[in-house]
């Protein structure tokens, strides 16, 4: 039937029709994804798949579990329920060195009291662990390994991922069983998504947006995917899995061996790389080969594990409390290249962080040319004792930003000298100063120091702050150069005319190429008019935007719930900070000192005269939802400090009274809160409300 003539079709021809589309989609998914040998081109298959889609929507009381539309997507999970693993997931022991692994040897022959054993090695995937339950052949849950004891389900999201069967095939199968594996996203796939970022970056850019950060690497961009609640967004990213553990109550098979066959034929993606020894020897060499080889495949490996074949050697060898004694991992030694360091030059970061470049003579890394590494700080180059000519080893873990781990003492020529720290501000000449105890040197002049004040700009125009979407750092660093602004106050200064057709030079910081560029009208109205959008920006989110170290997002948002207004907050004591609930000495400290600057408080009055709120207004989520309605508030709480939950009551016009009377409404009760109160109000009949009842009377009014 390729056209689906609904009016024709009766109940029980759209039932068979889903059963056998659904089962002819889920073959042919499985000659695509794990045989690589399509039968059907893929226009015929998402015609299917439409058909099938079509006819699910309409009768959806016969959409079978295992439907392979739920490969698409698009469900949505607020949060995924945690449940507890039938068998603990346990990790394994592991090493890096040869030797150890002739011990872990021993032991097992010693265990087993034999040496008539064999291993199965296998990669170790660098992904992150999942496990699967199936019942009955169709796959029921896909958790992740949480504590080990307990983890996430998230199915929906492990459906998406076509090489995980959704029924097994093939008739014969346990009737309950478990595998384990690792989701990964290929090397391919994590560089064209690290692509889509950069085009993006590009449109942004031209746009005047700032940038949104690459992935940093394929493993916890996994994990982050693996936890989204769009599954739609899931399937997009393309993630897979190799499954290496069988585990059931019945234990159905006598080798790790058998069950890995057994995985194989009933269509899961087994990695063929793995090998039988009977020998540590032969361990041994196995290691050797991948160590060579392992960058040629399409996944991310950092070594081996070893386990022994036989399940009833495995039970005999048993557990430590923390790890099987059947098996254990060799990690390879992260990849390094030895390359010469052609100079050190110096990067200064929005809080006048000083971070040390090596800049290197390009070399071939893990597969792509690097050219310069983090050296930290002034420690680590004393450290390393690294010195201009010298020939470095630098290795690359799982992060894009590779390291200098040691220096090639016998190939020092003569006459090297050892690095100089610098003393004065790369970008502004300012002496660097370094407190004590802290690693990195730092520029004392935020005032004017180029770096700092725009990345001060950057911040303040963040999306989470004053969300300015319509400027870029390029547009900045031109207002910056032409005088413009010298802080991001001055944004509020700027008119239309000021920056219409305004023609500035941009330098290429890699290069030193020099390209004109200007603004156009059509973006000079934009940028002015989502400036003057910025001013209905709330203040907590202002707070966050002033930039004042060590207060992000959340603590701004306590500081102004408690202070309510910029000026209480800047004439709080340090004393008067700290009481704030989870506001510690550090936190407070830097407040204080950010308000003792005079700059900071000039910039902060040009904001209050631009119209910026500086104060806590009614919020667009308050309302007058508790007008007419008498708290009384005591105890201790979990999540809100106490006068933030007063706060709360009055910005949704709700009043606080200190005692209860007759007239209270509701005794909002924290912990350590007396009994004398809670006896008042059961007398009076007044309803106590717990932290969490107070919350939901707060989400649904
Ligand atoms: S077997 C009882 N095999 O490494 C141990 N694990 O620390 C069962 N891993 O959590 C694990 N590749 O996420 C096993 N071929 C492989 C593996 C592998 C990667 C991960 C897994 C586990 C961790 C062990």
């Amino acid at each position: 039937m390729n056209e689906i003539d609904l009016f024709s079709m009766d109940k029980e021809q759209a039932k068979r029709q889903i059963e056998s589309l659904t089962e002819e989609l889920n073959h042919h998914n499985y000659l695509y994804y794990q045989k690589s040998k399509p039968e059907i081109s893929d226009y015929e298959f998402d015609t299917r798949l439409k058909e099938l889609e079509k006819l699910e929507s309409d009768f959806p009381e016969f959409k079978l579990p295992h439907s392979p539309t739920s490969r698409v997507g698009g469900d949505i999970t607020k949060d995924f329920e945690t449940v507890a693993h039938k068998y603990p997931m346990l990790s394994l022991g592991n090493t890096y060195s040869k030797e150890e692994l002739v011990d872990f040897d021993g032991r097992v022959k010693k265990g087993l009291g034999t040496d008539d054993y064999e291993y199965i090695c296998e990669l170790k995937f660098d992904g992150v662990a999942i496990s699967l339950k199936y019942e009955n052949g169709i796959l029921d849950r896909g958790i992740t390994r949480g504590d080990g004891t307990k983890g996430d389900d998230i199915t929906t999201n492990v459906k998406t991922i076509r090489s995980i069967p959704l029924k097994i095939r093939g008739e014969k199968y346990p009737a309950s069983f478990e595998v384990r594996g690792e989701v990964f996203m290929s090397k391919d796939q994590f560089i064209k998504l690290n692509e889509s970022v950069e085009k993006e970056n590009e449109i942004r850019e031209a746009e005047g947006k700032s940038p949104v950060t690459l992935y940093a690497n394929a493993r916890n961009t996994t994990s982050g995917t693996l936890k989204m609640q769009d599954s739609g967004i899931v399937a997009s990213r393309k993630l897979d899995c190799y499954l290496y553990s069988y585990l059931d109550d019945a234990n159905t098979f006598e080798t790790h061996e058998e069950s890995l066959h057994f995985l194989e034929k009933s269509g899961f993606n087994v990695s063929q790389t793995y090998r039988k020894c009977t020998t540590i020897d032969e361990v041994l060499a196995y290691i050797n080969q991948w160590d060579q080889e392992r960058h040629k495949l399409s996944v991310e490996t950092d070594g081996i594990v070893i386990k022994v074949n036989s399940i009833a050697h495995q039970s005999e060898l048993g557990f430590t409390a923390k790890n099987p004694r059947w098996a254990i991992s060799y990690k390879f030694k992260a990849e390094s290249a030895l390359t010469r360091l052609n100079d050190i030059t110096y990067q200064v970061g929005r809080t006048g962080a000083i971070t040390p470049v090596a800049e290197l003579e390009p070399v071939l890394l893990a597969g792509t040319t690097v050219k310069r590494a983090s050296l930290h700080n002034a420690n680590e180059i004393e450290r390393l004792d690294v010195r201009i000519g010298d020939s470095v080893n630098v290795e690359k873990g799982g992060e894009i930003i590779p390291k200098i781990t040691s220096v090639d003492l016998t190939s020092r020529s003569a006459g090297t000298q050892k690095v100089e720290y610098i003393s004065r501000c790369p970008e502004c000449d300012t002496e660097l100063i370094r407190k004590e105890g802290e690693a990195q040197h730092y520029c004392p002049n935020q005032e004017s120091c180029p770096p700092q004040v725009l990345g001060r700009i950057e911040h303040f125009i963040s999306r989470n702050a004053l969300n300015i979407e319509s400027l870029g750092p390029r547009t900045i660093k031109g207002f910056l150069n032409k005088g413009l602004i010298h802080n991001a106050a001055g944004l509020y200064s700027l008119k239309f005319e000021d920056i219409n057709d305004l023609q500035f030079e941009e330098t290429d910081e890699e290069t030193g190429e020099v390209t004109k560029r200007s603004i156009k009208e059509k973006s000079a109205k934009n940028i002015i008019e989502s400036i003057e959008k910025s001013k209905e920006i709330p203040f907590e989110r202002v707070l966050f935007g002033l930039g004042i170290r060590y207060v992000g997002k959340t603590v701004a948002e306590k500081l102004a719930q408690h202070f309510v207004t910029i000026d209480r907050l800047i004439s709080a004591s340090f004393d008067e900070i700290v009481q704030v609930h989870e506001i510690g000495d550090r936190i407070a400290e830097s407040v204080v000192s950010f308000f003792e600057n005079k700059d900071n408080i000039q910039m902060i009055d040009a904001l209050k005269d631009a119209g910026l709120s500086l104060r806590v207004v009614q919020s667009e989520h308050a309302d007058d939802s508790f007008k007419g309605i008498t708290f009384v508030v005591s105890g201790v709480f979990e999540s809100f400090g106490r006068d933030e939950l007063k706060n709360l009551i009055k910005q949704h016009g709700g009043k606080v009274a200190s005692s209860i009377s007759s007239k209270t409404n509701y005794l909002v009760a924290g912990s350590n809160m007396g009994p004398a109160k809670k006896e008042k109000a059961d007398s009076l009949g007044i309803t106590i409300l717990d932290e969490s009842s107070f919350r939901e009377l707060l989400e649904n009014d």
